[in-house]
């Protein structure tokens, strides 16, 4: 396992490049994903298109932003490496045509023919559509013909296409890489670098009630670094609370990564059964056999095609004929009516939420991570229960 990234040998001219890139930083902390980044190096070196698929907060974007800041990339693309977010894009292909032709300096194509005869005309150049799954949603006007776009800039040999999605999309002729938990040792080094707490088996633990999922993992220890808990204090606090501590808000949180899947038009169309779908697998207490849904839980109509569309947009996943959830995912669910209940109530601050109250709650010099206007001037992170 390494800290992957370009900062070891890197050159002068890879440094000036960067400072003129228009998209993120590579992420300070990235462990793991060794093998997806070699293989993702060698697509680039063809190049192939690929997509890379995963639930929301496995870590897709911060993979796609390594390898844009990869060494051998930085030197292969200079400056031409380009990272547009679809989640900001309306879903058109108008207004995709206008946001790729924008990242590579082209007047505005009249059409994808027009965009790609562009992209010949240029040095090769890398591209990360993060996130395609906001555009391609088959229920969203339009989809079939975004899909499309993608796939004719796939097949442009200057072009080095590389799209996240929560979806696990099957374009023609690109690879698809699911991007799985991390390991064990990436999941304990992402903990331990976002907060001081020693190495231990009580962490370890709930490292893997997470399912080494990076997103949570991050939240955990920025939670436990920001309210300045000890061992014990985390481990109260996870036991007590545990969605709720996951609920940090400054960091995108695991509610945002998991309603906004809900709110896609594909799942919207199963109404409630969507929720009730997800809570109820989240709360059986077997293991769920795919083929005996319908036995299982009688009072869900349609939860099969629920099922199936849910595990399409890997909120939920299939393993040895059993259907499952991430175990974030999981506890989200299983405190959903909860957390919703509560919705309405006013904020209120951790510290009267845990018993006993964790110590060192003292403020920290550095204050300008305080997001929440909500938020005591003792305590970081405020939490809806
Ligand atoms: N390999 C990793 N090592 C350490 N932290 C990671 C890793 N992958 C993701 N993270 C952290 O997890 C969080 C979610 O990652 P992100 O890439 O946004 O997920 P996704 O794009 O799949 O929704 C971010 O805070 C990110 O920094
Ligand atoms: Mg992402």
């Amino acid at each position: 396992m390494s800290q992957a990234g370009p900062s070891t040998g890197a050159s002068r001219m890879q440094t000036v490049e960067d400072a003129l890139l228009s998209f993120p930083k590579a992420p300070a902390h990235f462990f793991g994903r060794d093998d997806i980044l070699d293989d993702l190096l060698d697509l680039a070196a063809r190049p192939a298109p690929a997509t890379l698929y995963a639930a929301g907060g496995m870590g897709k974007t911060a993979i796609a932003l390594t390898l844009l800041h990869h060494e051998e990339i930085a030197i292969r693309f200079g400056k031409y490496r380009y990272f547009i977010r679809c989640d900001a894009l309306e879903n058109s292909v108008d207004d995709l045509l206008g946001r790729l032709s924008e990242a590579g300096g082209f007047p505005r194509p009249k059409d994808v023919a027009q965009l790609v005869s562009h992209f010949e005309a240029s040095p090769t150049c890398i591209l990360v559509l993060d996130g395609i799954d906001s555009i391609i949603d088959p229920l969203v006007p339009g989809a079939t013909e975004i899909t499309t776009t993608i796939e004719e800039l796939g097949r442009c040999p200057k072009v080095c296409l590389v799209a996240t999605s929560r979806i696990d999309v099957k374009i023609p002729g690109f690879w698809r890489m699911r991007v799985s938990r991390l390991s064990k040792e990436a999941a304990r080094a992402t903990f331990h670098s976002h907060c001081s707490l020693k190495e231990s088996a009580g962490i370890d633990d709930i490292l893997s009630e997470l399912s080494f999922h990076p997103l949570s993992i991050a939240l955990l220890a920025s939670a436990a670094e920001e309210n300045e808990w000890d061992q014990p204090a985390l481990l109260e606090a996870w036991s007590d609370g545990k969605t709720s501590i996951l609920k940090a808000s400054d960091q995108t949180s695991l509610e945002d990564s998991i309603e906004s899947i809900l709110r896609t038009p594909t799942i919207q169309a199963f109404g409630a059964t969507a929720r009730e779908t997800l809570e109820a697998i989240a709360k059986s207490p077997g293991d769920v056999q795919e083929a005996e849904l319908s036995n299982l839980f009688p009072e869900i109509n349609g939860v099969e095609d629920a099922v199936r569309a849910l595990r399409k947009f890997s909120l939920l996943y299939r393993e040895d004929g059993l259907v499952k959830m991430v175990s974030p995912f999981r506890l989200y669910f299983q405190h959903f009516r909860r957390l919703a209940k509560s919705a309405e109530r006013p904020f209120l601050r951790i510290d009267s939420l845990i018993r006993p109250p964790p110590k060192n709650l003292e403020p920290r010099r550095h204050d300008s991570r305080v997001s929440s206007p909500n938020a005591g001037p003792r305590v970081r992170f405020v939490y809806r229960l």
